[in-house]
């Protein structure tokens, strides 16, 4: 038994954890994963997670109708909370090095129920993420598809619903399903099934691609901001927040969701997401003690930086009434005479947002792999290891065909603030672990330690309710559905056969 790690006092095999050696002799048996990735690589994975459909795409609708030019300080909320919660991920990331992210954990220290809820949560994280994202893509490609003269047809090119905000529902589009979309998420299927190594490169050069997109857009966008675009500054409050269905602070759009300056932090938060993705692959990294915290920390702080320059340029640019919702960013450029950066601006964004795919696609198969080594899920699908790949195949192909699906038939708002609050929970645990591991395991080694512990996290903890309390009060329902759900399967499967039971009842 690893002596920083002790067991429980408690009896309900509910909270058995599982020793952090465990998790280490698991990830040393049989086919595991290739240990390949440095420090670069793994800044690059979150830089590659991060920047994406937020930025190129929910950019535009959020400072239309939700926040105005008061959406650079959404981000900087929006981005302040993720520090708090990135400082909780890597000090967990370090100290239990293996697949699985918060999963492991939570396992680690809060025992099987809640490790359950926080790896059913990341499955709804990274698998509604990926829908997300892929349907941001989808408009994407479509503009540039349009500008060479290949447009893609109406009944092909979106979801066949979308949500009207008038209306609080979801309506018909017209269209069958959006044909793009599935063909990106088939296509970052086959080369995950294929290989880190590869998928690695790939993400790398994806991300040199857009960081040179954003810089330019930056750079040279600069030059065209008139500082009466940003006045005012505020037009819909500063703030934003809904406590199931009643209005705490700010004001509310005609299908009563919240609007303000924290309204739209908490839709773009959705543009941080991925950060943690670095902390999945730590058993394929080289160094994952040093090189885990240091890759999530650098790709956040870049991020950050990059978004508020981006956004105050983008509304400086084009009113913020006037910015377009799918492609915002290319087309803030034709509006302002610089129609021969636009090409160049959206397929960059093309770029930016397949590689965002990429790692999101990559990291929810290694949490059910982890899961499944556990027993929680069937191992036969869910943990299976490619002989020759050396990449959890089953798991991603599975996690290809659910995409697939929600990529094809939902409408990107939909599944952005569904991802929200799902990841938002996730980090109200692992800071929430953070402070009980403090407590009750002070001594086990912690390479990388939290700064300002109880502060960090409880900040942490706090800022994420204030964000989920500032969605959409429906996605508080959908979440519990989710959760629900989660809960039978492990009621009637995971419990049934988890290995750390069966071993602890086998002594
Ligand atoms: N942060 C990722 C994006 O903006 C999910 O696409």
């Amino acid at each position: 038994m690893d002596p920083g790690f002790p067991p429980l006092r408690r009896t309900s095999p509910l909270f058995t954890r599982k020793p952090l050696e465990a998790f280490l002799a698991q990830a040393e048996e049989g086919h595991r994963l290739r240990r390949v990735l440095g420090p670069f690589q793994l800044t690059a994975l979150g830089i590659g997670a991060v920047i994406g459909a937020g930025i190129f795409v929910a950019t535009g609708a959020a400072a239309r109708s939700v926040a105005g030019p008061a959406l650079m300080l959404s981000y900087a909320v929006a981005g302040l909370t993720c520090v708090f919660a990135a400082l909780c991920y890597a000090e967990f990331a370090a100290m239990v090095p293996v697949a699985g992210s918060a999963y492991a954990y939570a396992y680690a220290t809060l025992g099987e129920l809640f490790a359950w809820i926080i790896g059913w949560d990341l499955i709804l994280e990274y698998g509604v993420a990926s829908a997300a994202v892929a349907t941001g893509w989808s408009a994407y490609a479509q503009d540039v598809l349009a500008q060479v003269g290949l447009p893609v047809p109406l009944l092909l090119g979106e979801s066949p619903w979308r949500y009207d905000p008038a209306l609080g529902q979801l309506v018909a589009t017209g269209s069958l399903f959006n044909l793009p979309a599935v063909l990106a998420v088939a296509a970052v299927t086959a080369v995950l099934v294929r290989g880190i190594r590869e998928s690695s490169f790939l993400n790398a050069a994806m991300v040199a691609i857009k960081l040179a997109a954003i810089l330019f857009v930056i750079g040279v966008g600069a030059f065209f901001v008139v500082r009466t675009n940003w006045e005012p500054f505020a037009p819909f409050g500063w703030t934003g927040i809904r406590f199931f269905g009643h209005t705490v602070a700010g004001q509310v759009d005609a299908g009563g969701q919240p609007v303000g300056m924290l309204a739209g932090a908490a839709i773009i938060f959705f543009a941080y997401i991925g950060f943690d993705a670095v902390s999945t692959h730590a058993e394929e990294a080289r160094n994952p003690q040093r090189d885990v915290p240091l890759g999530i920390v650098v790709s956040l702080a870049v991020c950050s930086v990059l978004y508020i320059a981006m956004v105050a340029v983008l509304t400086g640019m084009v009113r913020f009434d006037q910015l377009d919702v799918s492609a915002p960013v290319s087309l803030a450029f034709r509006m302002r005479g610089l129609g021969w950066a636009e090409g160049i601006i959206a397929a960059a964004g093309v770029a930016g947002i397949s590689s965002v795919l990429l790692v999101m696609m990559l990291s929810g198969p290694r949490v059910f792999m982890a899961m499944a080594r556990d027993g929680l899920l069937p191992r036969e699908v869910f943990g299976a290891v490619h002989p020759r790949f050396r990449t959890p195949w089953r798991s991603t192909l599975v996690t290809g065909a659910c995409v697939a699906v929600m990529a094809g038939l939902l409408p990107i708002d939909y599944l952005l603030h569904l991802t929200n609050i799902g990841t938002l929970l996730a980090f109200v645990i692992v800071c929430c672990a953070v402070l009980v591991m403090r407590r009750t395991h002070p001594a086990a080694h912690r390479p990388f330690r939290c700064p300002l512990v109880p502060l960090v996290p409880v900040l942490g903890i706090l800022s994420c309710l204030l964000l989920m309390f500032s969605l959409p009060g429906s996605n508080w329902v959908r979440l519990g559905v989710w959760l629900v759900l989660g809960l039978a399967v492990y009621a009637f499967y995971g419990r049934h056969h988890s290995l750390l039971r069966q071993n602890a009842a086998s002594r």
